[in-house]
Parts: structure tokens; sequence; C-alpha cells
């Protein structure tokens, strides 16, 4: 299959050379394996250390040659990074949008979103607006090891997750309660996520009912009436490469702050908040999940590396893809290929990602601009 698309590229116009602007297609080279690689630096720098750490203890069991079966790492050594990665932040509450306690939507209530995808079979687990159970990345991966299935929701999913042995438990904080009820009380549900409704979303809380002028000119699409307002609502995105062939990815977040009960953003949705193809490589994304989500700017750009891109050109890539139809969007990508040649790309801010690998004994965090800034010169390819 790769010669194939190797022997189309060289008849598709696609294969005209790349004018990608080079001060935002900038490929890093690998660290060495095992690699742990993330959205954010900061707080999430934990999550990075917890996954390279258990990754490396593992890379350690097997070492080349040796028979001994009682010694060989596990075949799931990445996805166990990843999941612990995640469940770090989970616990750390990373930036407060990870985990327990954070992003209240409009009732409240906090709810969380999480994904693993095992890159040597696809196989992917994952659960979407779960409600009252802190490890959210716990429960995606019972929902990888125990059902056919790839994403479970909402009380289901919580139901599902006491079966597996989750604890069912309040998640919400005294001071996610506090910033909620001052969001409500004192700021008029300012701002919010609602559109064409009366009573106006822009000045008063709901309860919302649609409006007459929205039911007749819904299939209008308007992308600057669209436009979202935008807090810091972030998100990990992880993958681990174990040196051997096998790779993972995985998210977990908390959402958008004052989010409409319910919904559910990028982040466990394979393709978007993260993706792997232990034959190509992995993806991490984080931003505005909303739109992002209508991209899969992940799948994206695997499968961009996969018909010969850099990891850096694959990145801008796939972020122009979705600033050429909205500008205006936050977004940020971590791109890694099988050899663990790195990149980020960003839109609307300045994006940071951390690795470490081979035998690093520190995390790093590479800065990213933003594509859309004056020195972006690149093209959509
Ligand atoms: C491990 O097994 C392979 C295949 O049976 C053999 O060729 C190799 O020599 C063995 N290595 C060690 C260290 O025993
Ligand atoms: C295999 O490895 C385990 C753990 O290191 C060790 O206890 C055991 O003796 C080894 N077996 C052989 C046959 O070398
Ligand atoms: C990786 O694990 C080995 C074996 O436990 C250890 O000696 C080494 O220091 C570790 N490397 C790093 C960078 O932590």
């Amino acid at each position: 299959m790769a010669n194939l698309w190797s022997s189309l590229l060289h008849l598709l116009p696609l294969a005209t050379p790349l004018s990608l602007s080079t001060t935002t297609a900038i490929t890093h080279p690998s660290p060495g394996f095992p690699m742990v690689i993330n959205t954010w630096g900061g707080p999430f720098t934990v999550a990075t250390d917890a996954a390279y750490e258990s990754l490396n203890a593992s890379a350690f069991l097997s070492p080349l040659g040796d028979n001994n079966s009682s010694r060989l790492a596990p075949k799931t050594a990445a996805l166990d990074a990843v999941q612990l990665g995640c469940a770090t932040c989970e616990a750390a509450q990373c930036d407060g949008s990870v985990g327990f306690g954070g992003s209240p939507d409009e009732q409240c209530e906090t709810t969380l979103d999480a994904l693993l995808m095992d890159g040597a079979t696809l196989n992917t687990g994952a659960v979407a607006a779960l409600r009252r159970v802190r490890d959210a990345v716990g429960v995606a991966r019972a929902v990888l090891d125990h059902t056919s299935h790839s994403l479970l929701a909402g009380d289901q999913a919580t139901a599902f997750a006491v079966q597996n042995g989750f604890v069912e438990e309040e998640i919400g904080t005294v001071d996610s309660a506090r910033s909620c009820r001052e969001w409500r009380d004192g700021g008029r549900c300012q701002p919010n996520y609602r559109l064409d409704v009366t009573p106006d979303p822009k000045t008063a809380c709901g309860p919302y009912a649609p409006t007459e002028q929205a039911k007749t000119s819904s299939l209008v699409e308007d992308n600057n009436k669209k436009k979202r307002y935008q807090v810091g609502h972030d998100t990990i995105s992880m993958i681990a490469l174990d040196g051997a062939g096998g790779m993972a990815a995985g998210t977990s977040t908390n959402g958008a702050s004052h989010k409409v009960p319910g919904r559910v953003g990028d982040g466990p949705i394979a393709g978007s908040g993260s993706y792997a193809d232990g034959e190509v490589g992995g993806c991490g994304a984080t931003g505005d999940g909303d739109v992002m989500m209508r991209f899969l700017p992940c799948y994206q750009a695997v499968e961009s590396m996969r018909r010969g891109l850099t990891p850096g050109e694959a990145a801008a890539d796939a972020v122009r893809r979705m600033t050429r139809r909205y500008p205006d969007l936050a977004a940020g990508l971590v791109v890694v290929n099988t050899k663990g040649e790195h990149a980020g790309a960003a839109a609307g801010w300045t994006f940071t990602y951390a690795f470490r690998g081979g035998g690093m004994g520190a995390t790093r965090v590479v800065t990213v601009p933003p594509i859309n800034g004056a020195e972006d010169h690149g093209v959509e390819i």
C-alpha cells in the first residue's frame, strides 16, 4: 500500500513541491525510544514524566535477544503508559482542564471525556459526557478491554464504570461550584454557547427557547455568527512509542466551561482528540473542539504522513485546513512519526508540547507559535 501511494504521489498534482513556511513546518529529531509526547508544558509535564518512566521501566524488561518470557515487556506497554499519563493529569487536575472539579457546565456539573487508542490494532475505547466518575481514562480502558464497542456515553457509561469497579461519587468541588455560581448569578451566564435563542443569550440566563428566525434560516451557515468565545479549555492528548513498534494515543479532558449540558467535544473522538497508527505515527490535539472535530485533524495529520509529509508539514497542513474555514480558531496539534521525529502546529494561540525519550533525564517543552501569525507564508496542501 505504501508503494502504491508513493507511486500515486508522483502522478498527482498534490505531489508538487511543498511551499510550506520553514518557520512553521519544523520537524524535530527523535530523542530515541522509549518516547512520550503530549499537548502542553507546565503542569502537564507530570503526565509526560509518569508515562515516560513507566514505559522506560517496561523497556528494560525486554533486553534485545532475551527469550525469557517472564521478562518480556507487555504488548500493552505503550497503551499502559498513555493511560497512566492521562490518569496522572486527571488526578493532578492539570491546569483545571483535566479531571474532576473543572469546567462545570451550565448546570454546574463537571463531566469527563476520554479516549485510548492502541496503534497496533487500532482498537479504541472512549467515554463521553461521563458523569460522577473521576478516572475517565480508566473507564475508556475498560471500554477498550472489556467490550467490542468504541465509545460509551453519559449515565450508561457511569453504570458501565460501576460494573467495572470504578467508584461513583460527586466530582464537582467547592471551587467549581463557586465559579459556576458566580458565572450564573453574578455574571448573568456570560459568556455562553447559545445561539439564536430567546431570551437573548448575550444578556440573560436560560431556560432558552429557539427563536423563530433561527427556525427558518437554519440552513444558512454563518461562521461569523457562530464565532464562539474561547476560554482556556485545554486537554491532555498523549502519544507513547515503546521502541519495539508499539504505539498508543489517548486524550482526557473535562471539556469547555459553561458548555450546554450533554456537550461532547473532540477529546473522545478517534482521529480528532488523538490518533495512533503504529505503521505511520500518532497525533494529539487541543483547542476549540466543537470546530476541530469537524476536520478529524489527527486522522488528517497521520494520513498526510502516510502519504509522505514530514510531521511538521502534516501538522501545519492539518491546522491550515481548519483555519481556512475558521480563521479565528484556537488549535494546537502535536504529531510524531514511527521514528520519533516530532512537530507541533498551532493557530490562534501559542501552543506548547512536552516530550521525553531515549535517555532524557527530564521532559523538554517545545513552544509552537501560531501559524496565522505574521510569519506564516505557508499554503494548504
Ligand atoms: C532466542 O530464541 C531465538 C529463536 O529460538 C534464538 O535464535 C536465539 O538465539 C535466542 N536468544 C537467546 C539469547 O537465547
Ligand atoms: C526469567 O526471568 C525471571 C525474572 O527475571 C527469573 O526469575 C528467572 O529465573 C528467569 N528464567 C530463566 C530460565 O532464565
Ligand atoms: C530507564 O530505566 C533504567 C532501568 O531501570 C534506568 O537505569 C535508567 O536510568 C532509566 N532512564 C531514565 C532516563 O530514567
